[in-house]
């Protein structure tokens, strides 16, 4: 490339990046893959270096963060990094003071805390000094982001006093507090840059960034409230995070002892009106156990602590007017209705749009266009609206003529039984589904081909492709052909689609976009028939004798091969040499969820027998063994489990799942 192309290259990059990252951090909009943005990032880098007197301070290569979880590394946690339980009701805690009343004999307290609206971080300390900070990630495996956390003021790096545990880590919260985030969004504003749109993914967002600098000009903060360790000080919560504030640790002052629910109902219903007053965002309250040894004793599910839950405040809302509905036609043929608002700021974010999720919920809230509606927040990104007021309906309210007609292609419409959503059932001519189901087999969990939305595009609008088979008769030529495509970047696109050839075949039968046909049942369908073909000729008797399989997905499976389209795509992956068989050893299919836990299974069950429940710990990477000792990690109890047991696994405080929560932990 001449230096003059080299430099106009730039520019485009720059002015692409720049676009994705406003779409990212600002709008939560990813319009390309992980994978493209890496590429596109390296292209820049690369050429930027080349171009040295063509370096711009503001150049996206100077500031991007990015969430590719390539690019920090994974780590396990040492110990899991569970969710709490929430509840938005004053009758479920009470259920809650039940349930802990009932297993523990003895007297307890509660400590109530604010419920920080941020992301959460792990620091482990090992005599006295921060030498890891991990995300939450899964909850088993976190980001490891060090290096931007030590850039928090906030956080120690190195301890005060000396009566610290020699290894413990502490949990917390990273986030923005109102003024600093207020005034970083008027210093961008200033310099012509995007603002933010809310602290809360501002601090997430910032914790990614690859660029440390940039980390250390953002205004984090970050509240500690749970300390974990095998040889903590004390064995009362409140007493360890008293300590850590000695420590160095900011620990939040607004933090309260409980002898009931009723005292605890009490610090809810106070911040729940003081909240407006805090610098900082909270969206709840934790009600927690104090006694560490009654933590234990109280366990955990799969998922969450029972000694602990959380009251979530109920989310703002605001009344806005309903100006029309647009209808999207989803990867799958699903219709979703989507109202369009007379513009209105909703906790810190100007709204436009909110989803109505299908024809019943506009009927349910009885729904008319020039409507003043209640539009909430909750914790996704999409807003929704949850009522009407109808003290304003006036003579321009006008009643929701559903449409009847795919806004896409024409076809009519078919709503099937007991399903809510209406669907396009033109799913092999209809274009979004078409594009959709690309998407769909070229993404991260099924082929993991790196191209983006806008490639799949291209390619679809330009006649290369017609379906996902054709991908593999692509040439270079063919993809040099495109906007935005260079040498580099299109035997980049070709090569992943060549490596995505030895993709296993339950990612493949995943990747066809079979309706129902998940992650997991195209893992139990593989291992169970094999081959496509298998598959293919498969009855509804045979696939739903296949445990877990019922008519609905057997109904997916057979109405997928009536179509001809789909054998035409089937055959054309056979061609192209994609795996459409079984290879490996079946077990390698199961994630090592259990990752080598022991667990002891004990009484009758209900869903499983003993046997199966036996090959299920071994196939998630669990051990299963016949008596308790202290090695075991779980007791897995039944109906009629003998009482010398539970004694015993009392006695060494090991925690005792019900065959749900055993579900739970390898279905997750
Ligand atoms: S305790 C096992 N305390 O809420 C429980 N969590 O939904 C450990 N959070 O992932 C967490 N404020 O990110 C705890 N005072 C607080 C909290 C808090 C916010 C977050 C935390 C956690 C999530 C659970």
């Amino acid at each position: 490339m001449s230096t003059d192309k080299e430099k106009s290259r730039i520019d485009q990059l720059r002015n692409l990046l720049q676009h994705y990252n406003h779409q990212y951090y600002n709008l939560s909009i990813s319009e390309v893959s992980d994978f493209e943005y890496d590429l596109l990032l390296k292209e820049l880098i690369d050429l930027e270096n080349k171009n040295p007197d063509y370096f711009n301070p503001s150049s996206p290569s100077q500031r991007v963060g990015s969430d590719s979880n390539q690019e920090f590394e994974k780590e396990p946690h040492s110990f899991p990094m569970l969710s709490l339980d929430n509840t938005y009701s004053k009758e479920e805690l009470f259920d809650f003071e039940s349930r802990n009343k009932k297993l523990l004999p003895e007297d307890y307290q509660y400590i109530c805390e604010l419920k920080y609206d941020g992301a959460s971080i792990s620091l482990k300390y090992e005599n006295g000094i921060l030498t890891r900070a991990l995300t939450r990630g899964d909850g088993t495996i976190g980001d490891n982001v060090t290096a931007n956390v030590k850039t928090i003021k906030s956080i120690p790096l190195k301890l005060k006093g000396t009566d610290y545990p020699d290894e413990f880590e502490i949990r917390g919260e990273i986030f923005i507090p109102h003024d600093g985030f207020n005034e970083m969004n008027k210093i961008r504003k200033a310099a012509g840059e995007p603002e933010f749109a809310n602290p809360r993914n501002t601090a997430a967002g910032s914790l990614k960034t690859l660029n440390t600098s940039i980390v250390a000009s953002r205004p984090l903060d970050c509240f500690l409230y749970y300390m974990i360790g095998k040889n903590l000080p004390s064995n009362s919560h409140y007493d360890n995070m008293q300590l850590a504030r000695d420590w160095g640790f900011k620990v939040p002052s607004i933090i309260q002892k409980c002898k009931d629910i009723n005292e605890v109902i009490k610090f809810i219903e106070h911040w729940d009106t003081e909240r407006k007053n805090l610098p900082y965002d909270i969206d709840g309250i934790v009600i927690k156990i104090d006694s560490l040894k009654q933590q234990k004793n109280l366990g955990m599910t799969a998922k969450s602590p029972r000694w602990a839950t959380s009251f979530k405040f109920k989310a703002d809302q605001v009344k806005t007017k309903l100006l029309s509905i647009d209808y999207q036609v989803g990867r799958t043929g699903a219709i979703t209705p989507v109202a369009n608002l007379e513009p209105v700021l909703l906790a810190g974010t100007t709204v436009k749009r909110a989803s109505l999720h299908n024809s019943d919920q506009i009927n349910l809230l009885d729904i008319r266009l020039n409507d003043y509606v209640f539009v909430e927040k909750g914790g996704e990104i999409i807003p929704k609206i949850v009522d009407i007021d109808k003290d304003l309906r006036t003579t321009k309210s006008k009643a929701v003529d559903y449409i009847k007609l795919c806004p896409e292609c024409g076809t009519e419409l078919i709503r099937l039984e007991g399903e809510a959503k209406h669907y396009c059932p033109n799913d092999t001519g209809c274009p979004p589904q078409i594009k959709g189901r690309i998407e769909h087999f070229i993404s991260r969990k099924a082929m993991n081909i790196g191209a983006a939305e806008a490639t799949v595009e291209a390619l679809v609008d330009n006649g290369l492709i017609h379906d996902s088979a054709d991908l593999y008769f692509l040439t270079k030529e063919d993809v040099l052909g495109l906007d935005r495509f260079a040498e580099k970047s299109a035997n980049n696109l070709i090569e992943s689609i060549e490596k995505s050839k030895e993709v296993p075949f339950h990612r493949v039968l995943f990747a066809l976009g079979i309706r129902y046909v998940g992650e997991t049942v195209a893992k139990t369908i593989a291992l169970e028939l094999k081959t496509i073909e298998n598959i293919r000729k498969a009855s509804t008797e045979q696939l739903t004798e296949i445990h877990e399989i019922g008519e609905r997905i057997a109904s997916g499976i057979i109405d997928y091969f009536k179509n001809d389209i789909n054998i035409k795509i089937i055959d054309k992956l056979k061609i192209s040499g994609v795996q459409l068989d079984i290879k490996e050893d079946s077990y390698q299919l199961y994630e090592n969820k259990l990752n080598g836990q022991t667990f002891v299974i004990s009484g009758t069950f209900e869903k499983y027998s003993r046997d199966e429940l036996k090959e299920l710990i071994v196939k998630y990477g669990g051990k299963n063994t016949g008596s308790i000792s202290a090695k075991t990690n779980y007791l897995l109890a039944g109906e009629n489990i003998g009482p010398s047991k539970l004694e015993k696994v009392k006695k060494l405080n090991i925690p005792v799942i019900n065959e749900g929560d055993f579900i739970n932990m390898i279905e997750e």
